[in-house]
């Protein structure tokens, strides 16, 4: 373990830009933090929002996401216990100002205790909103429990109305589960349930404006999402990715969409009312119009690692200090330093940009 100037420890913060190698890059010591609780950052943002990867394993295997083989899947003994996560979770809400905790994957629901996780969760002094990120197999039997534990929201994947594409998409043949898990959501109280869309070009982006008639007839909220470099093959590429542009255009050609009064307020969907409303559609243009300036992220994934950023190249390991004997106190500081370094974008459109070494599926969407 290094020790800052003021001797705060550094525990092993990983990766390319990783370590005292991101502190003399970002030129930010420690004695610049002003002495705030939040989770600011050097650039005027605060993260109240934390992503808690539960699991990088996946039922599914998304082509954009993960080869047909899966992928090297954290080893056991490097995952937080329910009781580690649960301790983390306490000092965000607790002592850094995250008032909401959205549990993610890969696939959360693969992970054992999470309704248990979600009930501790809901019972925090500050209680915290919660939200699941998920693509839906086995949620319609459980969604009742969910709700009942305390759960607030979920989002549930889904690119495509047709069961042919999801199976040449996902490699699985489970589109029903997933019609199924939405019509759970809405009978559990879930409402109103979200819907994460990725389009693929000649996959499935002609069925935009099929999926928006979809959410509307059922009050599904859906949200297109650009594709982002975080596939594990590495093989992301611009011409390929399917723009905010396009997808307004091809909206715009069944529907009348205007920008939302709450056009983005702090989400990163920027929203658009649909035919005159109620009916809304998001799109979160990652790539092409980023919203980095509106951040309020902050990642935890489920091998223990801070990131503050989807994109960062670097992280801060708290796993090692909550089995190193490490004091709430001082997990806090480190989680605030490693946010205070955040840098101002995630630079995928600078010639320089590298992809993560992680993939999306084992960070947390
Ligand atoms: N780009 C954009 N979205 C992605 N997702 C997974 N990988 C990517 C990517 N590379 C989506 C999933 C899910 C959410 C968690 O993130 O489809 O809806
Ligand atoms: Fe699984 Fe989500 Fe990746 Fe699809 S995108 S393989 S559902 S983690």
């Amino acid at each position: 373990m290094t020790t800052t100037a003021l001797g705060i420890p550094l525990f092993g913060v990983r990766g390319g830009r990783g370590g005292s190698a991101a502190d003399q890059r970002d030129g930010l010591p420690h004695s610049s933090r002003p002495d705030r609780p939040g989770l600011i950052d050097s650039h005027g943002r605060q993260a109240i929002d934390l992503r808690v990867s539960l699991t990088d394993k996946c039922n599914l295997r998304c082509t954009y996401c993960m080869p047909a083989e899966g992928l090297d899947w954290l080893p056991g003994q490097e995952l937080l216990t329910d009781a580690e996560l649960l301790r983390l979770i306490g000092i965000a809400v607790g002592r850094l100002g995250v008032t909401e905790i959205r549990f993610t994957g890969g696939e959360p629901l693969l992970r054992k205790g999470i309704l248990g996780l979600v009930q501790s969760v809901g019972r925090l002094p500050q209680r915290p909103e919660m939200s699941l990120t998920t693509n839906g197999i086995g949620f319609a039997r459980r969604a009742a429990a969910f709700a009942a534990a305390g759960l607030d929201r979920v989002n549930i994947s889904m690119d495509t109305l047709q069961r042919d594409t999801f199976k040449t998409l996902t490699r699985r043949d489970r589109h029903a589960d997933v019609v199924a898990a939405l019509e759970g959501a809405v009978a559990a109280g879930l409402a109103p349930v979200k819907i994460n869309t990725v389009l693929l070009r000649g996959i499935n982006d002609h069925e935009a404006a099929d999926l928006l008639d979809f959410s509307i007839a059922r009050g599904y909220h859906l949200r297109f999402i650009e594709q982002m470099p975080l596939d594990a093959g590495h093989e992301w590429n611009r011409t390929a990715m399917v723009t905010a542009d396009e997808i307004q255009a091809a909206l715009s050609a069944r529907f009348t969409l205007t920008p939302h009064p709450l056009a983005r307020a702090g989400a990163p969907a920027e929203l658009f009312t649909v035919d005159g409303g109620p009916a809304t559609v998001g799109i979160i243009a990652s790539v092409t119009r980023p919203f980095c300036g509106d951040c309020d992220r902050t990642r935890l994934t489920a091998d223990g690692q801070i990131r503050n950023c989807l994109f960062a190249r670097g992280e801060t390991d708290l796993r090692g200090m909550l089995r190193g004997g490490g004091t709430d106190d001082e997990i806090a500081d480190v989680w605030r330093m490693a946010m205070w370094r955040k840098l101002p974008g995630h630079g995928i459109n600078d010639p320089s940009f590298l992809q993560p070494d992680r993939p999306m599926s084992a960070i947390g969407g």
